[in-house]
């Protein structure tokens, strides 16, 4: 039997601990390096939605094969992570409700409703009523809205620490403080990756580095996914946790709400594009706070706990990029977008299951970075870009 092949990754969020997680459980020598603390990117930032079904807009039906079966996996990959890593990753079924406050945006909603029902998700519509008896607190008047029940949440600050720590329990290596200066190449292969004056040698390099995954050098020209930053705002308020505002993740125009199990509200997210500038704004936290309030009017009295910016990994066709780059050695795990959190379980045995056998898992086989170059020599203007 041949051994197992050794393998560096960059970046520690949920995607690289996630890979690292399973092939360490494969018995594979994996170390990841990391250029701050695991897990502090767009993972920390992120609201931990589930939402396979509500999210789901015009254009985005490819990519329904590979959300569904990762918000599937979710159930048994938080149990498998609370028995690896001891950490409860708070998963929580609490599906999600989408209203409309008026009259304009309900005939939107439908729209929507019609859109999602027509590919088979689980959604249903419910009336001004029915909304307001699942979540009470809601405008007053609220037309409609459409009811996901699969769709849930999870808390991603404690998938990040789950996701370390089943990864080091299983033999992994973590270099935090480490940031990658480039990924070296012989012959055309990626062979390892220089850390300050030091060559990592690895059979396998895996590129997982979020938002950054186009800033490291040494990438071929070929291998450079088409990622960029989108810019979310985001902020959490403080409830009393016997007596929540909200019970299920809440959509309602402009804003999402999701309550945690210690009643935190979590109240996202702006969607900018600004590159990676830090800056947290009046403007962008006006308008969460007024379509918060606008959605639930009793989050007025409520405390504010903490606002952040995070960036999320975006790709030329907002969907993933995951598997072979095209260089011998080189693999890709980003571009997850808005469903990074969602999509944590699949991708991490999608690139260990193509590390360790050489073929994909079907549902990751259209997203590989091939498809960004089969688009351009379809439209030579976009490979000018
Ligand atoms: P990251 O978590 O950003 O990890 C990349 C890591 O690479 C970072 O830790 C970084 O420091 C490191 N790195 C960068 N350069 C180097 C280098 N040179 N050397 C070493 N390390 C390096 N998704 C959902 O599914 N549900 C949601 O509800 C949701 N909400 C979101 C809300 C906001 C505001 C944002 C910003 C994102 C949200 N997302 C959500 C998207 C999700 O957070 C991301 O898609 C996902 O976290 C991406 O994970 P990642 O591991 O690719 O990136
Ligand atoms: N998926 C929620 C966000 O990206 O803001």
């Amino acid at each position: 039997m041949s051994p197992k092949p050794t393998v560096a990754i960059i970046g520690a969020g949920v995607c690289g601990l996630g890979i690292g997680w399973r092939l360490a459980q494969a018995g594979c020598p994996v170390s990841v390096f990391e250029r701050g603390q695991a897990g502090r990117g767009a993972s920390w930032a992120a609201a931990g939605m589930l939402a396979a079904n509500a999210e789901t807009e015009p254009g985005e039906e490819s990519l329904l094969p590979l959300t569904l079966a990762s918000q599937k996996m979710w159930p048994g990959f938080a149990v498998e992570l609370k028995d690896a890593s001891g950490i409860d990753v708070e998963y929580r079924e609490t599906g999600t409700l989408v209203a409309a406050t008026n009259r304009d945006e309900a005939e939107q909603l439908r729209f929507t409703y019609e859109f999602q029902r027509d590919l088979g998700l689980a959604v249903e519509w419910l009336s001004g009523a029915e909304a307001r008896k699942r979540e009470p607190y809601l405008r007053p008047g609220v037309p409609g809205a459409i009811w996901a029940p699969d769709d849930h949440q999870v808390e991603n600050r404690r998938l990040s620490e789950a996701l370390k720590a089943a990864f080091l329990h299983a033999g992994g290596t973590l270099h935090e403080n480490s940031p990658v200066a480039g990924i070296e190449t012989e012959d055309g292969r990626a062979v390892g990756v220089r850390v300050g004056d030091d060559l990592h040698k690895a059979d396998i390099v895996v590129l997982a580095a979020g938002s950054w995954s186009r800033d490291i050098p040494g990438l071929p020209q070929a291998a450079l996914p088409p990622v960029r930053p989108v810019k979310g705002q985001m902020l959490s308020l403080c409830m009393d946790p016997k007596a929540p505002l909200a019970t299920s993740v809440l959509w309602a125009p402009k804003i999402y709400l999701v309550p945690r199990a210690d009643g935190r509200l979590i109240v996202g997210a702006t969607v900018e594009e600004k590159g990676h500038d830090p800056e947290l704004t009046a403007g962008g936290v006006l308008a969460l706070l007024d379509a918060a309030w606008r959605a639930i009017p009793a989050i007025e009295e409520l405390p504010i706990e903490e606002m952040w910016v995070g960036f999320r990994p975006t790709s030329r066709d907002d969907a993933p990029i995951l598997g072979e780059t095209g260089t011998d050695g080189l693999l890709v795990a980003t571009g997850h977008h808005r469903n990074g959190i969602l999509l944590a379980p699949i991708t991490a045995d999608a690139i260990a299951r193509q590390i360790l056998t050489g073929s994909p898992l079907p549902e990751a086989a259209p997203f590989t970075l091939a498809r960004f170059a089969a688009k351009a020599a379809a439209r030579p203007e976009i490979a000018a870009e």
